[in-house]
């Protein structure tokens, strides 16, 4: 079984539910605190083990490239000033030359249409798949859980999964849940957004994924789904029919920072976990929910 060694981010969505801060700048950069959210989520393939990372971009996202990038004279005037602690945390964060790829989509056609434009730099290999606006909280997070279930059943595609409100289900792709393999379960059906009657259970595909490069087979064909768009999920139910899929239910929070309530959520969260923050923080809260 060949160790999931690439990951793939989806960061070409234009981000119109945050007008006008993305007006200019991608919305994969906004912060949640002082990081910005797609640096939150390489951090979380960089844990599991990922070494490969491969963006799928727009235009106007140049500015992600920049973030993965050295920042010569940032650097040399911290150096200057002696600011170690800020050069260090800068250091830590890059990946190492060669381990990140840049493509474009182009077009804005849908979440398979992005994953596909990722095929080349994938190449044939199982890899991961992070949707970067859900922000995922949990020690150890989210993808190194799924990486160790899928070790621990011997390799096969999972998505993690989580339970939503039964009214919210036309929002997400749902799964049906079959035979229990420990870590994860058996999963026997997906649809994209179905209505509430058609869905077959309330658990969502919360936005991240291992997926077998098969998968870029299916995506050659470009077929449209919901919305009009060449979806994911239509090509992983293709998948599923020759190839084995599991459910990882996700124990921890997940921000959905795609909408406003979840994003501002996912600050105050995360604000709450930083030592430094928390008791100044957590007195002004106090004082504003007393408002
Ligand atoms: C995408 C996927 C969907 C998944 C969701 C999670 O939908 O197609 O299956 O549940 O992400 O956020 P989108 O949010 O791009 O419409």
């Amino acid at each position: 079984m060949s160790k999931i060694r690439k990951a793939v981010f989806p960061v070409a969505g234009l981000g119109t539910r945050f007008l006008p801060a993305t007006k200019a700048m991608p919305k994969e950069m906004l912060t949640v605190v002082d990081r910005p959210l797609i640096q939150h989520v390489v951090d979380e393939a960089h844990e599991a083990g990922i070494e490969h990372f491969v963006f799928v971009t727009g235009r106007n996202k140049a500015v992600i490239e920049d973030h993965f990038d050295k920042q010569f004279e940032l650097e040399a005037t911290l150096r200057d000033r002696g600011k170690t602690t800020a050069l260090a945390e800068l250091e830590k964060d890059l990946p190492a030359a060669g381990q990140t790829s840049f493509t474009r989509q182009q077009e804005p056609l849908g979440l398979g249409h992005a994953v596909w434009c990722a095929r080349e730099l994938v190449g044939n290999e199982p890899f991961a798949l992070i949707l970067p606006d859900m922000l995922m909280r949990s020690t150890p997070g989210c993808l190194k859980q799924m990486v160790e279930a899928r070790d621990a059943i011997g390799g096969g595609n999972f998505v993690a999964v989580e339970e939503v409100d039964p009214a919210n289900v036309g929002s997400y792709g749902i799964v049906g849940v079959g035979r229990d393999h420990g870590p994860a379960f058996e999963i026997t059906r997906m649809v994209e957004k179905p209505a509430p009657a058609d869905a077959p259970s309330n658990l969502m595909i919360s936005g991240r994924y291992i997926l077998e490069p098969e998968i870029f087979d299916i995506l050659d064909n470009q077929e449209r789904g919901a919305g009009n768009e060449i979806q994911v999920t239509d090509a992983m139910i293709k998948l599923m029919r020759d190839r084995p899929f599991y459910g990882f239910r996700f124990g921890g929070e997940t921000y959905d920072c795609g909408s406003k309530v979840g994003f501002l959520s996912a600050n105050v969260a995360f604000a709450l976990d930083r030592p430094e923050i928390e008791p100044e923080f957590r007195e002004i809260l106090k004082g504003l929910l007393a408002r």
